[in-house]
């Protein structure tokens, strides 16, 4: 702020109240204690959005003869920058913590987990095992081979992949609809695939598997028993102004949808409207992870009572491009900011 924004002006025009009232009462104090006060950390709401602000205090009594506080010297920092920065390190740290956690996790179920279907393997083959319990062994069997499926995806994700390799998008996409096979039968939710067996892309497959599961995970999340899941891929130029080609994904689902105080925040670290069950960090990771593609994200969604049906729309494009190997991530040019292009 200008020096003339400033001068002649009360702590209450400049500051919100509470800070205002704080910040005198810090000062008034001086006068009594005739100590000074260090790096005292003072927050508020602030300008026409209430945008989170964070003021660093230091106070000293200045002292004339006969040795009375006659004044008192204040200097005021802003200190947001720093506390922001603070806050998206914090949060980093947690996210590194949680994936620690999740593969350790992960790594310590596959060893019991391997036991279980060697079991149920010897159990269907050699002994001789008769209609209904034949049929439970099978059950069991393929159900076991979902949470090694599961444990694997935790696992790949967390090892960072170093080299991007081309992949069958159509063995991807089938890979993440297999994973949640069991969730979409239960719920009788109508799966439409539309995804060529023949297409490919140079990328990250294992992050752009965890992208997919993350987008399809919400999609079953937010929709009711019988509603309808979209999974498509076509080849396609990007919407920007390269006019480059690639790959163009769309999940779709007839779900809840979502408000637009939502829509907006949904990129975010730790943000999740599913309370105690969700992380917050799925699209997070995956807007992370589309970025790392050059790609771009965009999100449609609409609530009952529009007067439509309800539902969301998640568009990815991601480059096939063979340049993705040789190029240092921090250059890469965000694509579209997740705020922008929501509709
Ligand atoms: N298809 C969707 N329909 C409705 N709301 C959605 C959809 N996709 C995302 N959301 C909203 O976005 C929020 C953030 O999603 P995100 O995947 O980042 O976290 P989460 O699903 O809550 O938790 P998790 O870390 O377990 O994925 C969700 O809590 C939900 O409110
Ligand atoms: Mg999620």
């Amino acid at each position: 702020m200008s020096l003339s924004r400033h001068l002649g002006r009360t702590l209450i025009e400049l500051l919100p109240p509470a800070v205002a009232n704080e910040l005198e009462a810090t000062v008034a104090r001086i006068f009594t204690t005739e100590e000074p006060v260090r790096n005292l950390e003072l927050s508020g709401d602030k300008g026409p959005k209430d945008t989170p602000w964070t003021w660093l205090v230091s106070a000293y009594p200045v002292k004339t003869p006969p040795r009375q506080v006659r004044w008192a010297g204040v200097i005021v920092l802003d200190a947001s920058d720093r506390k922001r920065s603070e806050e998206a390190l914090r949060r980093t740290e947690k996210l590194a913590a949680t994936g620690r956690l999740a593969a350790s996790i992960a790594h310590e179920i596959n060893n019991p987990l391997e036991a279980i279907t060697n079991l149920l393997f010897l159990l269907r083959n050699f002994c001789s095992l008769q209609d209904p319990a034949l049929n439970y062994v099978v059950m069991a069997e393929h159900e076991a081979q979902r949470i090694a499926e599961i444990t694997q995806q935790t696992l790949r994700f967390y090892r960072q992949s170093t080299q991007p390799t081309r992949a069958s998008m159509s063995e991807l996409l089938g890979s993440v609809l297999s994973l949640y096979h069991g969730r979409l039968n239960t719920l009788g939710i109508h799966v439409e695939r539309g995804f060529d067996p023949e297409m490919d892309l140079f990328c990250f497959a294992g992050e752009l598997r965890q992208v997919f599961a993350n987008l399809v995970g919400n999609a079953i999340d937010a929709t009711a028993a019988g509603g309808r899941l979209v999974v498509r891929a076509r080849r396609s130029r990007n919407w920007g102004d390269f006019g480059r080609e690639g790959v163009r994904f769309v999940v779709a689902d007839t779900g809840t949808g979502m408000d637009a105080k939502t829509r907006e925040r949904i990129f975010e670290a730790f943000f999740t409207t599913k309370e105690v069950v969700g992380t917050g960090l799925g699209l997070w990771v995956s807007y992370e992870i589309i970025v790392k593609h050059h790609g771009f994200v965009r999100v449609r969604s609409r609530v009952v009572g529009s007067g439509k049906a309800s539902g969301t729309v998640f568009a990815v494009f991601i480059p096939d491009d063979s340049g993705l190997a040789s190029q240092p991530f921090s250059t890469i040019e965000s694509g579209l900011h997740p705020g922008a292009g929501l509709t």
